[in-house]
């Protein structure tokens, strides 16, 4: 099995601190490790380090280098396998790439398992994740694209969701122990990013879960999805060298393996995960994944707080003092100071397209 690490998105919803030249896999708040780095270990639980494929835009090269070394000694920065996107595509020509890499480059077989990761999330315990990673490859081996499902607790319309079918009947061979062998359900209909009404039916109705965003699929199954459901994109790996797909990259179509893939697809199925995942996609599921002190305020950095409940308050070089507050969410870098309600974390892109009007 490869990994594949997608380290090229420019999240800014984690604004001021993440922002496109800093984006939030890169940030280390409230922890000595960045997302990525995290990311970059976790996978190691279940591969080795010439089995890692990171994947970025050329502008990340530099915080991906200096996060590895940071982290690992030289020869195994040296293994892992880096490619570098000239320009963002999104996700789907982003793993075309990098299945075609392990094609041409690695040498591998049309039968090896491709396991995807973003390289945003928080995920615990993760000797129990690597579990999982070995499950899914199982799964995909049979010819299924493999989806971690979470149970949803709020109509998030952040999240692709997932609507689960029958119970699948796997081979003998996938038959382990019971611990290791969660019931794992075909997938009805694949859902990217619906509207609140909607994500609220889908809550509603119990069948669905959140997409994690994490896949896993040989690379036979995924070129003859692309074949078939992103045409596009299939005809410019097909026939071309890794450098050539490289070197037109520009002319891919900009579209997430969610939609490019998995919302058509008919191969799907869903393991529901029985950990604690986190795409920490704002201040809120950021105050939600930290540990909290006996007011429930979750503080980084020089805070002197007085009465103080409820709050998220990250200081950077000043020192930020509060009296009398709760439930608010304090953000304080070099340049900007953000102060927001607690649940309305999500308004923080208005703040970013606002900013980028007057720019
Ligand atoms: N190499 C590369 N190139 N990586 C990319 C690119 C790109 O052009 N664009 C995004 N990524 C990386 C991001 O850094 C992240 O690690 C991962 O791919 C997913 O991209 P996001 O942009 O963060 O996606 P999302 O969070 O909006 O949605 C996806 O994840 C959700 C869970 O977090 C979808 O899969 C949803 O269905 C899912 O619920
Ligand atoms: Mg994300």
């Amino acid at each position: 099995m490869k990994t594949i690490i997608l380290a090229g998105g420019s999240g800014t919803r984690l604004f001021p601190i993440s922002r496109k030249k800093y984006p939030k896999q890169f940030l280390k708040i409230g922890d000595e490790k960045s997302l990525f780095q995290k990311t970059v270990e976790r996978s190691l639980l279940a591969v080795n380090p010439e089995d890692l494929i990171i994947i970025t835009n050329k502008d990340y090269q530099f915080h991906i280098k200096n996060q590895l070394s940071e982290v690992f000694n030289d020869s195994s920065v040296e293994s892992f396998n880096l490619i570098l996107e000239p320009l963002g595509r999104n996700t789907a020509p982003a793993i075309a790439l990098a299945a075609k890499f392990a094609l041409e480059k690695l040498k591998v077989s049309e039968d090896e398992v491709l396991f995807v990761s973003p390289s945003d999330h928080i995920i615990s315990p993760v000797e129990k994740f690597a579990e999982y990673m070995k499950k899914a490859e199982k799964i995909a081996k049979e010819g299924y694209i493999v989806t971690f499902g979470i149970r949803p607790t709020k109509p998030e319309t952040g999240y692709g969701y997932i609507e689960a079918d029958s119970a699948l009947s796997l081979t003998e061979t996938n038959h382990n122990s019971p611990s290791t062998n969660p019931t794992i359900y075909k997938v009805r209909q694949f859902h990217e990013k619906p509207d609140l009404e909607t994500a609220k039916e889908y809550l509603a109705k119990g069948n669905y879960y959140w997409n994690s965003g994490m896949f896993a699929f040989t690379i036979k199954t995924i070129f003859e999805e692309f074949k078939k459901n992103a045409p596009e994109i299939y005809e410019k790996v097909e026939n071309s060298t890794f450098e050539e797909v490289l070197e037109n990259f520009e002319s891919m179509p900009d579209t997430s393996i969610d939609y490019a893939v998995m919302e058509k697809t008919e191969k799907g199925v869903v393991l529901p995960l029985d950990i604690t995942w986190s795409d920490v996609g704002s201040w809120d599921a950021f105050y939600e994944v930290m540990e909290k002190d006996e007011n429930r305020n979750v503080k980084v950095g020089n805070v002197i707080d007085i009465n103080t409940k409820d709050s998220l308050i990250l200081g950077n070089k000043r020192v930020v003092s509060t009296i009398g507050i709760e439930d608010l969410m304090i953000i304080e870098t070099d340049d900007v100071l953000l102060i927001a309600k607690k649940g309305e974390g999500q308004k923080v892109r208005e703040v970013v397209r606002k900013l980028k009007e007057s720019e």
